[in-house]
C-alpha cells in the first residue's frame, strides 16, 4: 500500500484546515493518506476528516508526556485527540531548531512507548552529496536516530535538503539509487519492511514516474499538498 503524507508545515489557519478538507476529493483506492498540519489547526483536522481514510498526525511532539516545557507538543495528548502519526527528525527541526540526532532518537522511542507511528525523516545537504557522504550520512542519522527502537510502525521519509521547498527534485534514478541503500539498511539492522517515502518538490507531474520506483513507497509532500487539487493528483499517481 503506498503512503501519501502530507506537510503543511506552518501553513493554514483553522478554517483554511476546513477548507481544504472540504474541498479533497481523493481516489477511491486503497492507500494510506496521512496529514500534518500544524499543531494549531489539528482539532479542526481531525473533526473534518472524521469517518474517512485521512489520517492526521503532529509535525513535532516532545520526548516527555508533560512538563515544564514552554511551547512544546505533548505526543500523549496528540494522541488522545486521534493523532496516530508523529513527524520526528523533518530537516526543518534538525537545522532550524537544532534538534540532535539523541533528542530525535528520545522522541521516537518516546512515541513508540505510547503507540504513536513514526514518520522519521532523514536527508543530505547539497554540499554533503557532492562530496560523495551522502549515504555515510543518512546511514549515520539512521543509527543514531534509530538506537533501540522497535520497527513495527516505523516508516521512514528520505528528503535530500536541497530538494526541499527549491523546486529541484531527485531525478527518479538519484531516489531510487538513495533509498535502495536505504532499504538494504534497514533490512541488515531489524527494520525490514518499514516503508522508505520520497520528499523534496514532489508535484504531480513528477510523481508517476517517482512512485514506480522500486524503493520508492509513497511521497512526504510540502507545497503540493497546501492545495487540495494538486495533493489529490500526487494522491493518484
Ligand atoms: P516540498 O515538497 O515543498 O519540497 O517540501 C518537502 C518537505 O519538506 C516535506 O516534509
Amino acid at each position: 500500500m503506498k503512503i501519501f503524507a502530507a506537510n503543511w508545515k506552518m501553513y493554514k489557519s483553522p478554517q483554511e484546515t476546513r477548507e481544504f478538507f472540504a474541498q479533497l476529493l481523493l481516489p477511491a483506492q486503497s492507500q494510506l493518506v496521512l496529514v500534518f498540519p500544524p499543531a494549531l489547526c489539528v482539532e479542526s483536522a481531525i473533526e473534518s476528516t472524521k469517518g474517512t481514510q485521512i489520517k492526521i498526525g503532529v509535525q513535532n511532539i516532545s520526548s516527555k508526556s508533560e512538563g515544564a516545557l514552554t511551547g512544546e507538543n505533548s505526543a500523549s495528548v496528540a494522541m488522545s485527540m486521534g493523532c496516530e502519526y508523529a513527524l520526528v527528525g523533518h530537516s526543518e527541526r534538525r537545522s532550524l531548531f537544532a534538534e540532535s540526532d539523541s533528542v530525535l532518537n528520545q522522541k521516537v522511542k518516546f512515541a513508540q512507548d505510547i503507540g504513536m507511528r513514526c514518520v522519521f525523516c532523514i536527508g543530505e545537504t547539497l554540499e554533503q552529496r557532492k562530496s560523495g557522504q551522502t549515504f555515510e550520512v543518512l546511514k549515520n542519522q539512521l543509527q543514531l536516530g534509530l538506537k533501540d527502537v522497535k520497527s513495527e510502525k516505523l516508516i521512514i521519509a528520505y528528503e535530500p535538503v536541497w530538494a526541499i521547498g527549491t523546486g529541484l527534485t531527485a531525478t527518479p534514478q538519484q531516489a531510487q539509487e538513495t533509498q535502495s541503500q536505504v532499504v538494504t539498511w534497514l533490512n541488515e539492522n531489524g527494520f525490514s519492511g518499514a516503508p522508505v517515502l520520497y520528499g523534496g518538490s514532489v508535484k504531480p507531474d513528477n510523481a508517476k514516474e517517482l512512485i514506480q520506483q522500486k524503493s520508492i513507497s509513497g511521497f512526504l509532500i510540502g507545497g503540493a499538498s497546501l492545495n487540495p487539487e494538486s495533493f489529490a493528483q500526487i494522491c493518484q499517481s
